[in-house]
């Protein structure tokens, strides 16, 4: 972070508290064209330009609002390191709901299948990550009052979450590892049989820097990875964005089901 990232998150909680006082447990970030959760969830809606210090997603699917209500504060759109943007504008809105009370994070992204036994629709827990970006949100003159300057990173995804999860489903998911790529082109045959080399099921462009902000202030995390196509190199036929979009959109009422399941029991 930079120096001066402190005011710019108490600016931006400011902005919300002057109209909305709740304060969440919860936080919930949707990924691309994975925002169907949004339209069901009722609450105050506050878009992006309304928040001091925000930046705007410039990804078509980001729709750029944050949804709150007692149990959850809800964001549907992120911004990713390939539209330009500093890792402190990624990490902003995690520091945001961390100052308006959120202590258990829900990420949601879409991905792309390392792992040949998964399918493109599956939805997929993230067990942990490996951050191949070569950035880290945490640079900087770290802000003592938020959290160490050295974070630990064993079990940044939860497995008492992770079970909750499992057992509150009727479906049974499989969990994985998440690699993060800097994007935003899709992975090379070759690095994609790297990622599978280092221990990596899913391949991604976003999660990793957030959840590192999450880690470090205190926040515990459920990851979940929508597949939206068999990596690079995996099938012979080339990625399209199209595909990936086609997909995500499929499977997100499936994914908003799970995360009002995970919703309500967390708040009940
Ligand atoms: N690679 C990187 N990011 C992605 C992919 C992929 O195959 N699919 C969806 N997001």
């Amino acid at each position: 972070m930079f120096s001066g990232f402190e005011e710019r998150v108490k600016r931006a909680v400011k902005s919300v508290r002057e109209v909305e006082s709740v304060s969440p447990q919860l936080g919930i970030i949707l990924g691309s064209g994975l925002g169907d959760f949004i339209d069901r969830f009722s609450g105050r809606e506050i878009p992006y330009t309304k928040i001091d210090g925000f930046p705007l997603p410039t990804v078509e699917g980001h729709r750029g609002t944050l949804k709150i209500n007692p149990s959850a504060a809800v964001l549907a759109g992120r911004f990713h390191y390939y539209e330009g943007y500093d890792p402190d504008d990624i990490v902003l809105p995690i520091f945001l709901l961390h100052g308006l009370g959120v202590r258990t994070l829900i990420v949601t992204n879409a991905a792309g299948a390392v792992n040949p036994e998964y399918k493109p629709g599956e939805l997929v827990l993230i067990r942990d990550h490996i951050n191949l970006m070569g950035v880290n949100p945490l640079r900087g003159p770290n802000i003592a009052d938020l959290g160490p300057r050295f974070p630990d990173m064993s079990e940044v995804y939860g497995l008492q979450l992770r079970q909750l999860v499992k057992s509150i489903s009727k479906q049974s998911y499989r969990e994985g590892v998440y690699a993060a790529f800097q994007g935003p082109c899709y992975e090379t045959p070759a690095e994609i049989r790297m990622a599978a080399a280092f221990g990596a099921d899913l391949v991604g462009m976003s999660t990793v820097p957030e959840v590192i902000a999450a880690a470090y202030l205190g926040i515990k995390v459920i990851g979940i990875s929508c597949v939206t196509n068999m990596a690079a190199g995996i099938l012979e036929q080339p990625l399209s964005h199209e595909e990936v979009v086609a997909t995500g959109k499929k499977v997100a009422p499936q994914l908003a089901e799970l995360i009002t399941s995970i919703l309500n029991n967390l708040s009940g």
